[in-house]
């Protein structure tokens, strides 16, 4: 794959940028000096600010940030499940002000229906889209395939592991082929094998499909190896602290995650934590 990556990232953030040598692929998701205020019992919580940043087609970026940082705030903005209370967030330069079919969201819990099957979950989208769901099986089992579920299509979801149906979940997620695809901490409530197997199953679906995918978690590994940039976050209120370009070759594998390259780069961002006053995991 071709090296990406850009210089328009960041500039309300005070963040390094990594910008030596980049071309400019087109950005498809952008977010301007974004801010989100809730107002709780505690009078108003500023959860996201002034955050800026630039996501090119194609991309994988993942964003890195301690447990209430304003990550899942930041998502729901972009996902157009939540209105900012300041700035913008855009695709292709329209504003997002609402959930719209060109982006797809994965949550950290797939939530399927218990009473329909695998299928039917994941057509749940094309439904309320009101498309003709005739035209979109055959997709839906491609797709099932694709994710090792061939021969589950017509089971339910309390007969398949955690890490099948969150498998289920990215499915659904891009069933409508949806140009962006939001995940948020997907494999968080997965065990640490499974979780390092749908990371390897995860890069082989961004390269089958050439989705752009935002990719939030708070773990350090499964960022830098997916990962064509990480994000830092910084502390609530969130806002982009800083910026790593993962230079690692791809196809990535399980035994890169042994390499010196990796752990060094690992360690890079383990120390930006550190100086946090909240750790991440
Ligand atoms: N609906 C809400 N009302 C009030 N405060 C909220 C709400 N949702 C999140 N927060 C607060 O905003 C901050 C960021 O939350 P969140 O975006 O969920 O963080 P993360 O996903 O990084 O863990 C936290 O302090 C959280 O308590
Ligand atoms: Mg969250």
């Amino acid at each position: 794959m071709a090296e990406r990556g850009y210089d328009t990232v960041l500039r309300a953030d005070q963040a390094r940028i990594h910008s030596d040598s980049l071309e400019m692929p087109h950005p498809i998701l952008t977010a301007e000096t974004l801010s989100v205020v809730y107002n709780s019992s505690r009078g108003p919580q500023k959860a996201v600010d002034n955050l800026s940043l630039a996501i090119g087609d194609g991309e994988f970026v993942s964003i890195l940030g301690p447990s209430g940082c304003g990550k899942s705030t930041f998502l729901n903005v972009a996902a157009g499940l939540l209105q900012p209370s300041g700035g913008r967030a855009a695709l292709s330069g329209q504003t997002i002000s609402g959930p719209r079919p060109d982006i797809g969201v994965v949550f950290q819990r797939p939530t399927l229906l218990p009473w329909a099957t695998v299928e039917q979950n994941v057509l749940i989208p094309i439904r309320a889209l009101r498309r003709p769901i005739q035209q979109y099986r055959s997709r839906a089992h491609e797709l099932l395939e694709m994710v090792g579920l061939k021969d589950h299509a017509g089971h339910y979801p309390e007969e398949l592991s955690g890490g099948m149906q969150q498998r289920v979940g990215i499915v659904r997620a891009l069933i409508h082929d949806p140009s962006l695809l939001l995940m948020d901490e997907p494999f968080a409530a997965l065990d640490a094998m499974t979780r390092e197997r749908m990371s390897l199953e995860l890069q082989d679906i961004w390269n089958a499909s050439q989705k752009t995918v935002l990719f939030i978690t708070h773990s350090i590994p499964e960022a830098v190896f997916l990962s064509d940039r990480v994000l830092i976050m910084s502390p609530s209120p969130g806002r982009i602290r800083e910026e790593i370009v993962i230079d690692l070759p791809r196809p990535r594998d399980a035994e890169l995650m042994g390499s010196s390259k990796y752990a060094e780069i690992c360690g890079r961002i383990r120390k930006i934590f550190s100086q946090f006053p909240e750790k991440a995991q």
